[in-house]
């Protein structure tokens, strides 16, 4: 991509609806806080970090990443981490974002939900403030864990619900569907929780279905298996459920070869609702708008393409309708001063 057309993308307004903020830690985070909170971890440069973030699978990759969060350990911590992440996605040209946090990834160390939810909250109070990015926060379970265990999450954060806008399942897919977690998902949803999940990165399309009928979810995280479903496909198309997916983490837990293997450029020709976000872009080599350009190089999207992915991902996301209405305005303004 050229760099006045990489400029004009990342000046579009967009929103980024799948983000794991536990996956925003850099390597120079990890050795500071480490440092900071006095926490071993088995690496002592930057370039040995990077060098073991070479994964086979998803699992291959969860293993590091909570090996990772080990060294968030204080509210400054979680604040720290959520702020550096804001000032990437005002880089970005995101307006709007909605992030993914693990509780259990941090309350299964002694560190309490609290702590947890104040660091991150405030630093996305401070966005609002000083960056002008909107945000809603989505508490996600670890669907490794039993059930028992995400009703215990979702009992923590009940003092805490009108921060939270609704709560994700997330962790090792494969042998562990939807299903398992029927109910206390309901049990949310009763609590006025909206619902999103992943589904279909490394497990088949019937665990979209699940998490449609039994989650009742709003979004699907990933999704790329919907390919495999011609019904599903069809279903996605005229109920525009949207699909958040993240091409770089694909092929980094190699769910594809390569980004010229990604299925999105075709779905979004169907007429789903497809975005594109980031997941744990330090992780997996770049934020959103690397994203974007990337996805978009291997697999010659267009400007109304990109336009289209940006227009999705603001539709999709959980802001009120006067305020869709407002940044898709923006968004039609600011591409009409292009063409
Ligand atoms: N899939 C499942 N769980 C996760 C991911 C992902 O891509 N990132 C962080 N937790
Ligand atoms: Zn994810």
């Amino acid at each position: 991509m050229d760099d006045v057309t990489s400029t004009w993308l990342r000046h579009l307004p967009k929103a980024e609806l799948h983000l794991h903020i536990e996956g925003t830690l850099e390597p120079d985070l990890m050795l500071t806080l480490a440092e900071r909170n006095k926490i071993a971890i088995p690496y002592s440069s930057m370039d040995e970090i990077k060098a073991a973030y070479q994964f086979e699978n998803l699992q291959s990759f969860l293993d590091i990443y909570y090996q990772g969060a080990s060294v968030l350990k204080t509210e400054q911590d979680f604040y720290d981490l959520t702020w550096r992440y804001l000032l990437h996605a005002e880089q970005d040209g995101i307006v709007h974002t909605e992030l993914f946090f693990d509780p259990q990834t941090h309350t299964d160390r002694g560190i309490s939900f609290d702590t947890v939810i104040h660091g991150i909250h405030a630093a996305l109070q401070e966005g609002q403030r000083k960056l002008r990015i909107s945000s809603r926060l989505i508490l996600c379970f670890l669907r490794h864990l039993p059930e028992a265990a995400a009703f215990e999450t979702l009992k923590q954060a009940k003092s805490y619900k009108h921060w939270i806008t609704a709560v994700g399942l997330d962790s090792s897919e494969a042998g562990h569907p939807p299903s398992k977690f029927e109910a206390v998902f309901k049990q949310a949803r009763h609590q006025g929780y909206l619902t999103v999940a992943h589904a279909g990165e490394e497990g088949p399309a019937s665990y979209m279905w699940e998490a449609i009928q039994l989650l009742k979810v709003k979004r699907i995280d990933h999704g790329v298996r919907c390919t495999e479903d011609p019904k599903l496909i069809q279903f996605l198309k005229e109920t525009q459920l949207p699909l958040a997916m993240c091409p770089l983490s694909n092929v980094k837990l190699r769910v594809f070869d390569s980004l010229a293997d990604h299925p999105i450029k075709t779905l979004l020709h169907q007429g789903l609702c497809v975005t594109v976000s980031s997941d744990d872009p330090a992780y997996f080599g770049g934020y959103l708008h690397q994203n974007l350009v990337e996805t978009a190089d291997a697999l010659s999207l267009t400007s109304s393409d990109l336009i289209q992915l940006c227009r999705n991902s603001i539709q999709a996301s959980f802001l009120t309708p006067s305020e869709k209405q407002h940044w898709l305005q923006r968004l039609s303004l600011a591409t009409t001063a292009f063409q």
